[in-house]
């Protein structure tokens, strides 16, 4: 709490709210007690301005580009750590010691398989289903196979078994419903291999071709689940926290949020760029076209893959991912004509006065589906794989919301009506 207070003046009254400051120097006007002073609600669609909670997880500064998991920079983490040594850090608040490392990694190679019985499943989805729709059936239904530990129960304290559970468990489910797409034999976790790795086998290894695990593809992947791994109180995150505030479990709040990534605004967006690129090439490479229609105030259409709600300068993942996307097409000897596209696109976008005008950069997803497609991976998985980045970061915020007694409220906005105030009621004979 900062010392200072804001006033509101409303109908002759003056009413002090409480400053709340961050430990990072921004500061928020407390509302919470204005409806009971003044019968004053607020009104922000959107939350365009608008903390639904205190956190210590993930901090972003969208002037300056910055991004930091639990005080540590996302450019450290992400060019020094694996992803699991990072999911441990966003849900444990520490980066591991070694033993502590060496135990998540065994606990990921020891929760990895699904019940049999869910394997069935798959059976009995339309081929064409979408793996978005599959991993959040699939994840729901752990709660029924895998009956979730209370903090008290779990014989590792914590939520340790049934975080670990779901980080491999997911994994397993995101590698079996392609292999299930294409028709090909499933192909197991192995004992002897790490995250990346294993997901990386289990996804291309076949009977008839042995996949040949690359450290570049295993190290690209661990750089891109780290950037992907926690982002604040994005519209997926919120999701979780609000299903969770209502006594929901973790598996379920967690299929909530994998459905709230799913949307073309959201996690959705790095599939929509793909198609964008893919269409600007068929279109003979016309960008005046597709930049016109974006800035066409009649228009809906938008250049996926740039703008942010926070960011109002470059993304800071944009910018490893984007390197990242050189190194790895370069050492693979690979020429990808969308990386080429999408580079011209954001040349001219950064020209032009309407972008610069409203701080519309490229984000997460612009440059992560060209690096996706290098490593095989199909277009309709790629926001999966951002759902399995951001799983630890969804458990993070689960388990804080649960341990705060202030935040852990149930979720429960307000509104402003404005339908009919009130009318007589008409039997049915006499309506119309
Ligand atoms: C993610 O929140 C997170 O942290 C999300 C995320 C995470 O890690 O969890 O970072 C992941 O979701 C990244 C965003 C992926 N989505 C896209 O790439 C879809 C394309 N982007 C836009 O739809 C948009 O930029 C949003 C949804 C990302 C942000 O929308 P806002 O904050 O509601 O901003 P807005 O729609 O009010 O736009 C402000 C102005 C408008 O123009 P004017 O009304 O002022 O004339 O900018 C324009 C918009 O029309 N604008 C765009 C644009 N994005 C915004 N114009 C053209 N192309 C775009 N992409």
């Amino acid at each position: 709490m900062s010392n200072q207070t804001a006033q509101v003046h409303l109908d002759g009254q003056i009413y002090e709210l409480p400053i709340v400051e961050s430990t990072t120097g921004e500061r928020a006007i407390d509302i919470r007690s204005l409806l009971r002073l003044s019968g004053h609600t607020t009104y922000d669609s959107g939350f365009m301005n608008t903390a639904s909670c205190e956190s210590g997880i993930t901090y972003l500064d969208g002037n300056n580009g910055i991004l930091r998991y639990r005080g540590y920079d996302i450019e450290d983490l992400a060019e020094n750590c694996v992803f699991i040594e990072v999911a441990y850090l966003l849900i444990n608040g520490e980066l591991p010691d070694h033993e502590e490392l060496e135990k998540f990694k065994y606990d990921m190679i020891r929760y990895a398989l699904i019940h049999e019985d869910m394997i069935h499943f798959f059976d009995h989805f339309p081929p064409n289903a979408s793996p978005m729709s599959i991993l959040s059936t699939m994840t729901g239904s752990l709660h029924d196979f895998y009956p979730e530990m209370d903090l008290e129960e779990d014989p590792y304290g914590g939520m340790t078994t049934t975080t670990a559970r779901l980080l491999s468990k997911i994994r397993t489910i995101a590698a079996f419903s392609y292999k299930k797409s294409m028709g090909l034999p499933l192909v197991y976790p192995r004992a002897d291999l790490n995250y990346c790795s294993n997901f990386l086998n289990m996804m291309f290894d076949r009977p008839n071709m042995p996949y040949k695990i690359e450290p570049l593809m295993v190290s690209a992947l661990n750089k891109l689940l780290i950037l992907h791994a926690d982002h604040e109180q994005n519209c997926s995150t919120s999701t979780v926290r609000l299903v969770g505030s209502a006594g929901v479990r973790l598996y379920p709040s967690i299929s909530a949020g994998i459905s709230a990534l799913w949307g073309p605004l959201h996690g959705g967006a790095n599939v929509a760029v793909i198609r964008m690129l893919e269409l600007i090439y068929a279109d003979d490479c016309d960008f005046d076209k597709y930049i016109g229609m974006a800035k066409d105030p009649d228009n809906p259409y938008r250049l996926t893959g740039f703008g942010h709600r926070v960011y109002k300068t470059y993304d800071p993942r944009a910018k490893i991912i984007k390197a990242a996307t050189h190194d790895i097409l370069s050492q693979l000897n690979i020429s990808d004509p969308l990386l080429d596209i999408a580079q011209e696109l954001e040349y001219r976008v950064q020209k032009d006065d309407y972008f610069i005008s409203r701080n519309l950069y490229p984000n997460v997803d612009f440059y992560s589906g060209i690096i996706y497609r290098a490593m095989g991976i199909p277009t309709n998985m790629f926001t999966v794989m951002f759902a399995l980045g951001r799983l630890p970061g969804w458990i993070a915020h689960w388990q804080e919301m649960h341990m705060d007694k202030e935040s852990s409220r149930i979720g429960r906005p307000r509104q402003v009506y404005n339908g009919i105030v009130k009318r007589p009621f008409v039997p049915v004979g006499q309506r119309g």
